[in-house]
């Protein structure tokens, strides 16, 4: 038996879909635990490419069974789409597809709540991917969410959505001055999802504490990145879910004394979407260049990405919030032509070296990084096989940011597709 648990260790778009792929084939189950359809995972496998948003990315292994943890909110819609595009593709989802009975739905009046509060938030916009995240995980805080189980009791359910949809319309009215929602298609809409859906539907709890008997191995896979956690992350820039390790427990009905190990995914640079401090972020025309180069464009919505060099505090304030036993380095390949590369180490602020990564985003964003220089390696490491075959500087970065983070660093990617890795 072994549950490992994978997380971004930055702001996400690590490189979490690649990553939990290429260790699926040795696992028998894979868990989404939380987030929704605002994560894209990437996986390439040979000239195919897959964009995953709420299933989990070791589907892709045919003996590898998948499972939507409870901590997850689920849109119904953007998950039919994904099923019936992995049918056409000719995955067999039979059997091997599990939805918790405890997911929250994300319903219609979610995403128009989002992206009404981002319109009226001016310069407090989060830059959020406008899935209704944050609202489904709001209506499930405030105890008014519907889940996966209310699916199966139509009178309810309807009784549920009229009554919350009442309660929207008095905040699209009152607030944002916007339409009111017709209850009627979306009752009718979401009754047929309980068909649609059946299925899959089961007590994902319950068929993980039998497999942790059977001494299956599990992957739980993260979505989103350590900095944009709910609580520990640069608030309120942030994601609505704990994207840190403890969240594949309550995510997942695993409890935490049975995690035997947790891998923290980061890029050998740091990107971010939305809004929010980047303290190393790439003066414009270096940006442009990493951007273009490492296709720094979101799966989910397309926006372009903030890019910036790899930020050490950050990735270890992640590894120690997350207990990460071992990092992954991803798209190191997209560093092979740069001179020279800087890694921060620290930060400034006000003349002092910071002790603690700050959780006012005033002085996180006054914060000067200290920089270590190291010469680039100038040599294309994309079919680089071996950690001994890559260039001498490539090795040393390496070093560095096992030293920087403070965790050990097994794994490195050098390309998107799934043999383009190199295992330390
Ligand atoms: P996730 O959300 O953490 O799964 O990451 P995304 O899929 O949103 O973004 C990562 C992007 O980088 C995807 O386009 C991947 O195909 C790509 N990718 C992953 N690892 C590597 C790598 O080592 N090198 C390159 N060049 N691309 C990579
Ligand atoms: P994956 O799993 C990168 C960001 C959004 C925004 C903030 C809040 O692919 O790494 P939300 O829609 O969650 O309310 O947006 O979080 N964000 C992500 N950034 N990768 C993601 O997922 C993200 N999911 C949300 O850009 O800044
Ligand atoms: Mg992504």
């Amino acid at each position: 038996m072994s549950v490992t648990v994978i997380i971004g260790a930055q702001w996400g778009d690590e490189g979490k879909g690649k990553v939990v792929d290429l260790l699926s084939e040795k696992a028998d189950i894979v868990v989404r635990v939380q987030g929704g359809a605002n994560a894209g995972h990437t996986v390439i496998v040979g000239e195919e490419k897959y964009i995953f948003h709420l299933i989990p990315s070791g589907i892709l292994h045919k003996k590898v069974e998948c499972i939507i943890g409870n901590g997850v909110v689920l849109d119904p819609v953007s998950l039919l789409e994904e099923i019936s595009v992995l049918k056409k593709l000719g995955i067999n989802l039979n059997g091997r597809l599990h939805i918790s009975n405890r997911a929250h739905l994300v319903m219609p009046y979610h995403k128009t709540l989002d992206q009404l509060r981002e319109q009226h938030a001016g310069n407090g916009k989060i830059g959020t991917t406008g899935r209704g995240i944050g609202p489904a995980y709001m209506d499930k805080a405030a105890r008014a969410g519907i889940r996966v189980v209310d699916l199966l009791k139509p009178k309810k359910l309807k009784e549920k959505i009229i009554a919350n949809i009442e309660f929207v319309n008095k905040m699209l009215n009152g607030v944002y001055n916007a339409p009111e929602i017709e209850a009627a298609q979306i009752v009718k809409q979401y009754l047929r999802f309980d068909k649609e859906m059946d299925e899959y539907i089961t007590d994902t709890g319950a068929y993980l504490q039998q497999a942790l008997k059977d001494r299956k191995k599990i992957i739980m896979e993260g979505a989103q990145g350590a900095l944009l956690d709910l609580d520990l992350g640069t608030y309120p820039y942030v994601t609505s879910s704990n994207t840190t390790a403890g969240g594949a427990a309550t995510g997942s009905g695993i409890g935490p004394t049975k995690i035997d190990h947790v891998i923290g995914v980061a890029k050998a640079y740091t990107t971010r979407v939305g809004s929010g401090p980047l303290p190393t972020e790439f003066p414009t025309e270096l940006g442009n260049k990493v951007r273009d180069k490492g296709g720094e464009f979101g799966a989910t919505t397309g926006r372009p990405r903030r890019c910036g060099w790899f930020d050490a505090v950050v990735v270890r304030y992640a590894c120690q919030m997350s207990g990460v036993d071992e990092v992954v380095i991803t798209k190191l390949d997209i560093l092979d032509d740069l001179d020279e590369i800087k890694i921060c180490s620290d930060y400034r602020h006000n003349g002092k070296l910071l002790k603690y990564f700050p959780a006012d985003l005033e002085i996180l964003s006054e914060a000067k990084p200290v920089y270590i220089k190291l010469k680039g390696w100038k040599t294309d490491t994309s079919g680089i096989k071996h950690f001994a075959d890559l260039p001498k500087n490539a090795k040393s970065y390496i070093k560095h940011l096992e030293k920087f983070t403070g965790t050990p660093i097994k794994i490195i990617s050098v390309g998107a597709e799934r043999t383009q890795t190199i295992k330390k």
